[in-house]
Order: structure tokens, then C-alpha cells, then sequence
């Protein structure tokens, strides 16, 4: 799309869904129509994510004993409980290699050379894990050539271990996360994200790998009219927004 053909947008519709979501921990019977819950999904997907490597899994828990399973997992949160819907959102350390093979595959016509340079020699060693032993020596040699490197020009550090992955793939998931909750808000409906919960648990009602880790768990629906316990706070944005 170019600058001429964009949609002009509203910025206060935009405002209105950002300001009226809150986590809403009580949910009513209606269920979220499933177009609506399907284009939610859609642009949770269409997020910013890293390099475009799209490391994310959303595993909507429909079945009635997975859902059992998942409210007591989450912790029997009152907000789960109630929920028309719950997504288990996830990140996964080790497909960004196939999906950086798709994306050169996916390419209409032929990659530009950078784009081969990148996906096929750049990524690979800025995510490509350094054989994992147990004293970390593989990262640590890792790190230790990307410190070099930097002495001399700029050079990005990270990522060098396992949790250095989780971290990297954690940033694209919550932002898929926060699109998620916005498009429900913009539809009328709302969420409450969730951390409060077994994440073994969790791992295993999905039945995902040991490369895979849940970011978060999303519960959606109807706001119930006792679903806010109270008015929203933020600080004072002095204390976060800094000119340097
Ligand atoms: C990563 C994350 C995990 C959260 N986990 C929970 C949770 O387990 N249970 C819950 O009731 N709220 C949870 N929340 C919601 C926060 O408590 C809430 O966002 C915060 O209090 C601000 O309120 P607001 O979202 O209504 O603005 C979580 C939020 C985030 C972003």
C-alpha cells in the first residue's frame, strides 16, 4: 500500500479501544461469535514480530475436558472460569530456522541477495543455537564473539542462550497478544491475560514440546457487569516517559 492508498483512520476509535479495555475477571455466558473470534485471531497475527520469523502458537482449548483442565491449571482464576474463550498463547525457540527457509521459499520471484544473506547467513548465526552443554560454554564462546565484534563497531549482543531465545520470542508474542486483546475490544468483547498459572500444566493440556513455552494465557468473552474490581491506575507518566 502506498502513502496515497492507506485507509485514514480515526484516531479516536483507536483511543476508545485502547482506553476501554481493562482485565475483565468476570465473563458472562454470551459466546464470542466465532467470525469475530476468527479475525481476532487473524490480526493477533498480523503483529511485528522478529526478523518476520512469526515464533508464535495460539492454542484455543475448545474440548471440555482440555478446558476443565486448563481453568484449574490457571489457577481456578475466576477469569478463566468464566471465560466464552481461552487461548494459550505461545513462543517457540527453534522453528524460526524453517520459517526463514519458508520466507526465502514464499519470496514472490527471487529473493534479493540480501534477503538470501540474511535469512540464509545473518539469522542463522544471530539465532542459531550454539551446541548447549552443560557449563553454557557454547553461549559464553557466543557471546564472547559477538563482545569482540562490538569493541569495534556495533553489534547485537543477544541472543546467545536458551533464555536469551525465550526472552527474543517473548517480545513478537505479547505484541501478537496485545493485538489479539484490542481486536476483541474493538469488537466489543474483552480479556484478561493471564501468567497466573502451571505452566507444566499448561504444556501438557496443549501438548507442546520442549522448544515451545507459554507467554501467556488469554481468557475472552463478555464483560460482566462485576467484571472490573476497580478503577484503572497508571502512574504518572513522568515517571516512564524520559527525553535523553
Ligand atoms: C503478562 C501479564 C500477566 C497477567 N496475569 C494476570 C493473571 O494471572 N490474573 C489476572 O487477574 N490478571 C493478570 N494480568 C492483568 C494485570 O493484572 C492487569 O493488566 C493490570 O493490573 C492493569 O490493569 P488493566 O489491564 O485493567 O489496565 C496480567 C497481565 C499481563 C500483561
Amino acid at each position: 500500500m502506498t502513502e496515497d492508498s492507506l485507509p485514514s483512520i480515526d484516531p479516536q476509535e483507536f483511543r476508545k479501544a485502547v482506553t476501554t479495555r481493562r482485565s475483565v475477571r468476570q465473563f458472562t455466558s454470551e459466546p464470542i461469535p466465532e467470525d469475530v473470534l476468527q479475525d481476532c485471531l487473524d490480526l493477533a497475527l498480523m503483529a511485528p514480530n522478529s526478523s518476520n520469523l512469526q515464533m508464535w502458537n495460539f492454542y484455543r482449548v475448545t474440548t471440555p475436558e482440555k478446558r476443565e483442565a486448563l481453568i484449574k491449571a490457571c489457577m481456578s482464576q475466576k477469569a478463566a472460569k468464566t471465560a466464552a474463550e481461552l487461548i494459550v498463547c505461545t513462543g517457540h525457540t527453534r522453528n524460526w530456522r524453517q520459517h526463514a527457509k519458508d520466507i526465502l521459499a514464499r519470496w514472490p520471484g527471487e529473493p534479493p541477495k540480501v534477503v538470501r544473506q540474511y535469512y540464509g547467513g545473518l539469522a542463522q548465526f544471530m539465532y542459531g543455537s550454539v551446541p548447549m552443554d552443560m557449563l553454557g560454554l557454547g553461549a559464553r564462546a557466543k557471546k564472547t564473539v559477538r563482545d569482540a565484534i562490538g569493541l569495534v563497531r556495533p553489534m547485537m549482543r543477544t541472543p546467545n542462550t536458551d533464555a536469551d531465545m525465550e526472552l527474543w520470542a517473548a517480545k513478537s508474542v505479547a505484541l501478537a497478544c496485545e493485538n489479539l486483546m484490542l481486536a476483541l475490544r474493538a469488537y466489543g468483547f474483552d480479556s484478561c491475560p493471564m501468567e497466573g498459572f502451571d505452566e507444566p500444566r499448561v504444556r501438557e493440556i496443549c501438548g507442546y514440546g520442549r522448544h515451545e513455552f507459554t507467554v501467556m494465557v488469554i481468557a475472552a468473552g463478555r464483560r460482566h457487569p462485576k467484571g472490573i474490581y476497580h478503577e484503572q491506575m497508571r502512574f504518572d507518566r513522568k515517571r516512564f516517559v524520559h527525553e535523553v
